[in-house]
């Protein structure tokens, strides 16, 4: 099936980054929030991107205006009922998940493929929450969205070959590099990734080395971007403890277990980048 039309339902920072490359990728984007101070947090953040771009050069101001005016800002669901794929990008509750996947299942046309940009929960519990389980699949994007080159794209054993094929191309029309996981816990990246963020966390929590020197034994040891620290700040804190809660709670694997100081951090509010502190002080 070609993408023609698509729907972003939530638009916080990684919904901000999917809304952002589907219309730098020539689509049309229905965008949404669920009021209009969050639904322009995110427009803005969108906007600072691109003016950056522009900036420095790598975008013309025309352009700019032309990705902006392929994006339709909205806090209405109903909004998206002629959209051929919509990517939910909402916080990591099933609750949550499964209602909105239900209404845009009643809202959606029927040839619709419906993805979540879920990092860690069930794709196949979301996708019974629809009366089309066969068109509900993973669409994991990374974090900045503009910028990593990934997406994971996750099957369920209800999920069909057809929409894994829409997906795939729609992905790699967004430039992305497609990989295909199945509906395990964390799937591949966050599988693999989030126990050694966990780790970094529980050396530090035991007082075997300073938060700089765990990041940059990361960094110019193995040539890590950045640091397991400094990535779980970027990333937020609350996200990673609703991944690792969730990891756990399946896998019953103790090394997804959340270290104390990560829950203690979240409770604290202390959740990285977006609320000033996290391991590392942004103030
Ligand atoms: N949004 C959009 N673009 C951004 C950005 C953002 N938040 N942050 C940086 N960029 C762009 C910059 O504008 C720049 O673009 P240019 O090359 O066109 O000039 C480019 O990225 C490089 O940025 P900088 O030069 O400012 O800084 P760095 O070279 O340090 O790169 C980084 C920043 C790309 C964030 C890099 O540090 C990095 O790759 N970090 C690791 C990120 C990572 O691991 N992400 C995955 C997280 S896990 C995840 O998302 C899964 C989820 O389930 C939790």
């Amino acid at each position: 099936m070609e993408i023609k039309k698509v729907g972003v339902l939530g638009c916080g920072l990684m919904g901000a980054g999917i809304a952002q490359i589907s219309a730098q990728s020539n689509y049309p984007v229905v965008v949404s929030e669920i009021n209009e101070e969050l639904l322009n947090k995110g427009l803005k953040i969108i906007d600072k991107t691109l003016a950056k771009s522009v900036e420095k050069g790598k975008l013309a101001e025309q352009d700019k205006a032309a990705i902006q005016s392929r994006l339709k800002g909205t806090t209405n669901v109903e909004d998206f009922a002629d959209c051929d794929l919509i990517v939910e990008a909402v916080v990591e509750n099933m609750d949550l998940k499964k209602k909105i996947f239900a209404d845009l299942d009643r809202i959606c046309p029927s040839h619709a493929v419906l993805a979540t940009n879920t990092s860690c929960l069930s794709v196949t519990e979301i996708a019974m929450a629809t009366k089309r389980p066969d068109q509900v699949i993973g669409m994991h994007f990374f974090n900045p969205v503009p910028v990593m080159k990934l997406l994971e794209v996750v099957t369920t054993i209800v999920s069909s070959e057809e929409t894994l094929k829409t997906v795939k191309a729609f992905g790699e029309s967004l430039g992305k590099t497609v990989i295909v996981a199945k509906d395990t816990p964390a799937f591949i990246v966050n599988r693999v990734l989030t126990p050694l963020m966990l780790e970094a966390i529980r050396v530090l929590e035991a007082g075997l080395a300073t938060r700089e020197d765990i990041d940059n034994g990361m960094v110019l040891g193995c040539n890590h971007p950045m640091g397991p620290l400094t990535l779980a700040d970027f990333v937020g804190l609350d996200t990673m403890y609703y991944i690792t809660e969730a990891m756990y709670a399946e896998s019953k694997d103790p090394k997804f277990a959340a270290p104390l100081l990560l829950k203690r951090m979240v409770t604290a509010g202390q959740l990285g980048r977006k609320t000033g502190k996290g391991f590392y002080d942004y103030t």
